[in-house]
């Protein structure tokens, strides 16, 4: 394991395809900045920043916002991409774009004023497997940040949880490039010189009620119920909302949910997965709206009920004619 690593960064130097990992068994490759001798890996290695104690990231790191987002009990986020000079997004599906080797993608937490944590996500080679995830937290001077691959609780004295490594995958395996933010239906309004094709319209089907929560449900639980998703073992509840969707009776969030039985997990008062007209029998707002901690959705990376994205769902069963 130790050797393929260094293998790995020693062939990334040279040729990034060389560390593909697609034969079965191998470990994903690592970026060119990893520690293979233990040492401790620093946020400031991986040139998001020009400044980082000043907090100055580098000219060719790329703002961008999904248009629906992951709710984290209201931490405040921001998110950088960085490619390598004229590499461009594969974006020809639009639903599952893909990142050029040496890609390097960025999300940063805050909370009650204070930078918590960056999460990082690499392209490492071509191959199906090569990424890398892990997050780094911030020192108190926030003078730069350390990789964490255990995760922290209650980092830097909030309740806000730092993830382990392995937890990324948990969400993120659930897309086949990784990302979640970036795709046609999450329009991140990128210059179109880092896309291979002009980004297509993808505007989500029904009124803007109806946008909000199937947008909600994509952004917050479709990368776990999806096929490929760590849910789906359990239920094959599908979430996603994509781009060819022309209505909401087209998405899968609502030919999966609409007037279907609960399949795995039932308790008194819901059956129904979503029942028309009736939020209260809806086992998608229950569960989204539970106080126990074994029972809400999502199961992780939040502590706190969303009020925005129960209204926005409630809202959305309440319109479904009965
Ligand atoms: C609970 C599910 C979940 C977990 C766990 C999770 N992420 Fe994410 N992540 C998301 C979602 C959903 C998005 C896109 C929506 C957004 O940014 O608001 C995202 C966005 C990102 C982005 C911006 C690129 C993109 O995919 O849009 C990075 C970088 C990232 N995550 C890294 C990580 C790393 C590293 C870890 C582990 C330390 C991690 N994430 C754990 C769900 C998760
Ligand atoms: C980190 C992965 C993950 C995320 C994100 C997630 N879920 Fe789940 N969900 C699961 C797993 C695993 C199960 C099966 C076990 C269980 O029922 O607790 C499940 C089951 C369910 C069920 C029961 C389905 C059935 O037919 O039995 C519903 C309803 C549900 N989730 C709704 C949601 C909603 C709504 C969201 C977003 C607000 C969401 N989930 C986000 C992992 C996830």
């Amino acid at each position: 394991m130790l050797l393929r690593r260094l293998g790995c960064a020693l062939a990334l130097a040279s040729a990034a395809a060389a560390c593909s990992s697609e034969e079965p068994g191998s470990s994903a490759s690592s970026p060119p900045w990893w520690a293979s001798d233990g040492s401790v890996l620093w946020l400031s290695r991986t040139g998001l920043y020009a400044d980082i104690a000043r907090g100055i990231v580098a000219s060719d790191s790329v703002p961008f916002q999904p248009r629906f987002q992951l709710w984290s009990d209201g931490a405040e986020k921001q998110r950088w991409l960085r490619l390598p000079p004229g590499a461009r997004i594969d974006n020809g599906d639009p639903d599952h774009w893909q990142l050029p080797p040496g890609a390097l993608v960025f999300k940063e937490f805050a909370r009650e004023g204070k930078r918590i944590e960056t999460r990082v996500l690499a392209r490492t080679g071509s191959g199906p497997r090569d990424y890398w995830l892990g997050a780094f937290l911030w020192n108190e001077e926030e003078s730069d940040a350390r990789f964490v691959p255990d995760g922290v609780q209650d980092a830097r004295g909030t309740s806000h949880d730092v993830p382990s490594s392995k937890r990324c995958g948990t969400c993120h395996d659930g897309a086949p490039g990784r990302v979640l933010g970036l795709s046609a239906v999450q329009q991140p309004q990128l210059p179109a010189e880092l896309l291979r094709r002009p980004a297509a319209p993808s505007p989500a089907p029904g009124t803007p009620e109806t946008q909000a929560a199937l947008g909600y449900l994509h952004a917050n639980c479709a990368h776990c119920h999806n096929p490929r998703g760590s849910a789906f073992p359990d239920t094959d509840l599908d979430l996603r909302l994509l781009s060819r969707d022309v209505s909401p009776e087209a998405t899968l969030a609502q030919r999966t949910t609409l007037q279907v039985p609960l399949q795995f997990f039932r308790r008194r008062g819901a059956r129904w997965r979503v029942l028309g007209g009736a939020p209260e029998q809806s086992a998608l707002l229950q569960r989204m709206s539970q106080p126990d901690p074994l029972i809400r959705m999502p199961p992780l990376g939040t502590e706190r009920i969303d009020p925005a994205g129960v209204a926005a769902v409630r809202a959305w069963i309440e319109s479904l004619a009965p």
